[in-house]
């Protein structure tokens, strides 16, 4: 029996603690299930949203017709040879569940996406990444349903298009296919990844003698811990923006006037700037407007102090955004998804 409520409260399903209600809420544990409501019309007679942890989302109002919440689990060895394990992951399961489970049997390749909120089904969806790792680097393949026709299509890594905090699933297919699992290619000789800096400060500080993906996996613990707002302690949604791109020549100029602009090459002629760095230059760091603000330890996180409306930091991250085209002549874009 699929469980379903009508005229319900999301502030348990989103991380950002949002009160509003949905129309229906209907819980997927089974596949089959989930063919069910496909065939029943469900996907095309109105609106509807799948939901995984509500770790990326923020409500602005009330949601019309469908919830659908992945609660499908399972975690599977498909094959391995001497090198590689073969790992298929439910995408109901939560991710750093997964994440602890592959380090437990020294699969390595996520332990730098230790502590990420949210399901394996939506990791795809913004190509989620930390600590100088994304999912793509792991991915081998995911299997989807098409919500029209119910049919299963198996998305490759180019079939993917990812990019930084980019897919498929929010540019050309948004809104045609349920992410049921996906398939990660896992390292059983474990190569390790712990060039970001504060990485090897932690581990120097732990006193690390010898690297393993569980020392770099605790190190991005104790990171994240640090900066990053426990949404169970108050609400928020993780970046609230991107890291924008710029042009060197855009760069140079700007370090002229600010030297102690923050930024990286990525590409040839391109720099990634620290959104949370032209945040706190415009003054918004632990700025409180109402009860919503910019997080005092990272001016990237929008947070909810409790009670907010949905509309107030949509208008806040706005206003954000105007200030920072406004200094830097930077148009920053938001990274979670707007309901
Ligand atoms: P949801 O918020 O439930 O959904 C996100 C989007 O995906 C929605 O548009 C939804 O409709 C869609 N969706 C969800 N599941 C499916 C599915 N199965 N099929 C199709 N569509 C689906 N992200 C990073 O990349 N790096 C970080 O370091 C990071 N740190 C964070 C820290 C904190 C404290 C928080 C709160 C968030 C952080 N995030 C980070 C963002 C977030 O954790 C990720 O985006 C995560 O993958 C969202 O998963 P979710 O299950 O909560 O997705
Ligand atoms: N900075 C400031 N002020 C701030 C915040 C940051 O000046 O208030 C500067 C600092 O100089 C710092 C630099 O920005 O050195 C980078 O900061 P940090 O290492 O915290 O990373 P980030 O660029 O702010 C990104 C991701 C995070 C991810 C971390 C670690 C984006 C949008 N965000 O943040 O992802 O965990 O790197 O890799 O790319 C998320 O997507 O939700 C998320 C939390």
């Amino acid at each position: 029996m699929m469980q379903e409520e009508t005229h319900i409260s999301l502030k348990p399903y989103n991380t950002f603690g949002i009160e509003v209600q949905a129309d229906k809420l209907v819980h997927i544990q089974t596949l089959e299930q989930l063919k069910e409501l496909i065939r029943s019309g469900a996907f095309t007679s109105g609106p509807f949203l799948i939901l995984g942890g509500g770790s990326n989302v923020l409500f602005t109002k009330d949601v019309k017709g469908l919830v659908v919440r992945n609660e499908l689990k399972g975690i599977e060895v498909l094959r391995e040879d001497d090198s590689y394990v073969w790992v298929k992951a439910m995408g109901g399961e939560v991710w750093h569940e997964f994440v602890l489970w592959s380090i437990e049997r020294n699969f390595g390749g996520i332990e730098n996406l230790s502590l990420i909120p949210g399901t394996v089904g939506a990791a795809p969806m913004q190509n989620i990444g930390a600590y100088g790792v994304e999912i793509k680097d792991t991915f081998d393949s995911l299997e989807a349903l098409d919500l029209k026709t119910g049919a299963l299509k198996v998305f490759s890594q180019t079939d993917c298009k990812f990019g930084y905090r980019e897919s498929i699933f929010k540019n050309e297919v948004k809104g045609s296919y349920f992410i049921a699992s996906v398939t990660f290619k896992l390292h059983k000789h474990p190569v390790f990844n712990n060039s970001y800096g504060a990485i090897q400060q932690v581990l120097e500080q732990n006193g690390v003698k010898e690297l393993s993906i569980k020392a770099i996996s605790d190190a991005v613990i104790a990171i994240r811990s640090s900066k990053l707002p426990n949404p169970a302690v108050i609400g928020n949604a993780g970046s609230f923006f991107k890291n924008p791109e710029i042009d060197i020549t855009h760069f140079n100029t700007l370090k002229e006037q600010y030297p102690s602009i923050v930024g990286y090459p990525t590409s040839p002629g391109k720099i990634k700037v620290a959104a949370g760095w032209l945040i706190e230059q415009c003054g918004w760091k632990g700025k409180r407007v109402g009860n919503t603000g910019s997080h005092k330890d990272q001016a990237l996180v929008l947070v909810n102090y409790g009670g907010v409306k949905g509309e107030e930091v949509y208008q806040l991250a706005e206003t954000i955004k105007k200030s920072v085209a406004d200094k830097f002549g930077i148009h920053i874009q938001t990274e979670v998804n707007i309901i």
